[in-house]
């Protein structure tokens, strides 16, 4: 699998061989290093909203739809000499990408890649539950969710889309998350539908559109208990990165 999708396109990216339905592209890293998002996220500010870390299990983070896990990497780079013992436990449905991430990963101390398909409650819960139980943990202290909302989205339509806003919400404490733009869907859509599945074809009939992002936003707000606590500013794909974290319950 390649860069020959939509997104690809939308970006810029020149397509290859072969399919990546899932967003699964193999060579995503050479064209949006994970240092062009990092940059724009003080590692300070997102310390400041996770636990200390230091004696036992540090902090725990989900790289939700981690591709070949550079940015889990470079996102463990930034933050761990802020936090200690952090741990990174990196997520994605395509098992060759997980493949290549464990194969190159210089932390697997630290960082622990898993094939898994974030839709599927059972396949979650055969995942992430043994993980969170071994570091005596109910949940992630923090969530990365980087350009996966619009695969998730035309893949299972906006309840789809609804159902894994509740789903990373419901799993952690702090969420990074950045969505695609309504611009990516157009080219991405197409593309699938030229894969030939038509259970693809969520895309006409989607009722979230337009401003997507905002209405992520609204979302977290309204339904998933969570509050915007930074908007780190929009990439150089103009997408928006933004920092949730739940609020606490006796603020209603
Ligand atoms: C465009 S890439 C983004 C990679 C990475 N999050 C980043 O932005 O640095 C989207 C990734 O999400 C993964 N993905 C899509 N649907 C998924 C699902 N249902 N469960 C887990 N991963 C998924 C794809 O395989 C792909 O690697």
């Amino acid at each position: 699998m390649t860069a020959s999708i939509g997104e690809a396109k939308a970006v810029g990216l020149k397509p290859e061989n072969g399919a990546a339905p899932y967003g699964n592209f193999t060579n995503y890293y050479r064209f949006n290093p994970p240092g062009e998002r990092l940059r724009l996220i003080p590692a300070a500010d997102l310390a400041a909203e996770l636990p200390a870390g230091g004696g036992g299990a540090g902090p725990l983070a989900l790289d939700v739809g981690c591709n070949s896990g550079d940015f889990s990497v470079a996102m463990y780079k930034h933050l761990c000499e802020l936090k200690q013992n952090l741990k990174v436990l990196g997520c994605d449905i395509d098992a060759d990408l997980i493949q290549r991430a464990t194969e190159s990963n210089p932390y697997p101390e630290s960082i622990l890649y898993v094939t898994l398909d974030i839709m599927d409650p059972a396949s979650r819960e055969a995942v992430l539950k043994p993980y969170l139980d071994k570091w005596h943990c109910t949940s992630f202290d923090i969530c990365f969710c980087m350009s996966v909302t619009m695969w998730i989205h035309l893949h299972h339509g906006d309840k789809g889309l609804l159902d894994f806003l509740l789903c990373v919400s419901g799993l952690c404490k702090t969420l990074l998350i950045e969505p695609q733009p309504w611009k990516c869907y157009r080219s991405a859509a197409r593309r699938l539908r030229k894969l030939g599945e038509s259970k693809f074809d969520h895309f006409k009939t989607l009722s979230i559109k337009g401003d997507v992002a905002q209405k992520i936003q609204q979302f977290l707000i309204t339904d998933c208990n969570m509050e915007l606590v930074h908007c780190f500013g929009n990439t150089n794909w103009d997408r928006s990165l933004l920092l949730f974290k739940k609020r606490s319950s006796n603020q209603g």
